[in-house]
C-alpha cells in the first residue's frame, strides 16, 4: 500500500527526463510514461458521473447529511490517532480507536462520556459482542440488522442507524473497518513505552488496516441524495 501511494505523487518528476532517443532508458522511460499517463487518465475519467465506478447509495437527505458528518468526524479522528502516535501516547491511541472507530462506538462514546471506566466499557462491549454473534448466527451469514453505524440523528447508538439504508457489502466493510480498528487498539494498548522500531512498525501496520479500510470503501461507494 505505501509504495503505492508513494508512486502516485511521481509522474511530475520522471515526465521532466528527456534521454537521447533509441536508447533503453528511453525505452523504458518512454514505457513508463505510457503507464503513468493511463494511471493519471483514470481520476479524470472518474469525474464523469456516468463512468463513475463506485456503487450509489441512496439516502434521504437528513441521513445522508449526519452519515458525512460522521465520516468527517472518523477523519477527525484518524488524525487524532496519527497525532498521538506522534506523541508516542498509546494509550490514548488506542482509547480512541476503541471509543470511537470500533463496532458500537457510539455507545462506548456515550459512556466514556458519563464517566464509566475502561472495565465497565470493555464490559458492555464484551457482552454487545456476544449478542451481536448471536444474532448473527440466527440469521446465518451476513451482518445482522444492519444496526451497525447506528444513531446517525439520535446520537448513542440507540436510534435509527445508517446500517438499513446499506447494502450488504457496504455493511460488510463496515464491519472491517470497525474489526482493523478494534485490532489497532489492541496492538496500541499493549505497547510499553519507550517504544522501539517493531513496536513503531506493527502499531503503523495496524493503522495502515484501519486506512485501507476506509480507502476500500470509498473505492466501492458513493452518496446520492434519494427524493
Ligand atoms: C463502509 C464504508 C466507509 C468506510 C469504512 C469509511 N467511509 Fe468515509 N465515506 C463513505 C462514503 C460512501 C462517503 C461518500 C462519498 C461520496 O458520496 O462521494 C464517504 C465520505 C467521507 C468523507 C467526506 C465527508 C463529506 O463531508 O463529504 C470523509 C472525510 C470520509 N469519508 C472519511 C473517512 C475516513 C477517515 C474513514 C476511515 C477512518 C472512512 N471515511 C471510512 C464510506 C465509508
Amino acid at each position: 500500500m505505501l509504495p503505492l501511494a508513494r508512486g502516485t505523487t511521481a509522474p511530475a518528476r520522471h515526465t521532466r527526463y528527456h534521454p537521447g532517443p533509441g536508447s533503453l532508458q528511453s525505452l523504458v522511460t518512454g514505457l513508463g510514461i505510457a503507464i503513468l499517463t493511463a494511471c493519471l487518465a483514470l481520476p479524470a475519467a472518474a469525474i464523469s458521473a456516468e463512468e463513475d465506478p463506485r456503487a450509489a447509495v441512496s439516502l434521504p437527505a437528513d441521513v445522508a447529511t449526519a452519515f458525512l458528518a460522521e465520516m468527517r468526524t472518523h477523519m477527525a479522528n484518524l488524525d487524532d490517532v496519527v497525532a498521538a502516535l506522534a506523541e508516542e501516547d498509546f494509550k490514548t491511541a488506542a482509547s480512541i480507536a476503541e471509543l470511537q472507530m470500533t463496532q458500537g462506538h457510539h455507545r462506548w462514546a456515550t459512556m466514556a462520556e458519563n464517566g464509566a471506566s475502561d472495565e465497565e466499557i470493555a464490559a458492555a462491549k464484551a457482552r454487545f459482542k456476544a449478542k451481536r454473534a448471536a444474532r448473527n448466527g440466527q440469521m446465518g451469514a451476513g451482518s445482522g440488522q444492519g444496526k451497525g453505524m447506528g444513531g446517525g440523528s439520535g446520537g448513542m447508538g440507540m436510534g435509527p442507524g445508517f446500517g438499513r439504508y446499506m447494502p450488504e457489502g457496504f455493511r460488510a466493510m463496515g464491519d472491517s473497518f470497525h474489526e482493523a480498528a478494534e485490532s489497532f487498539a489492541a496492538t496500541a494498548r499493549s505497547l510499553a513505552n519507550p517504544a522501539g522500531r517493531e513496536d513503531y512498525r506493527s502499531v503503523l501496520e495496524g493503522l495502515q488496516e484501519v486506512t485501507s479500510a476506509c480507502r476500500a470503501c470509498h473505492d466501492a461507494y458513493r452518496i446520492e441524495v434519494s427524493e
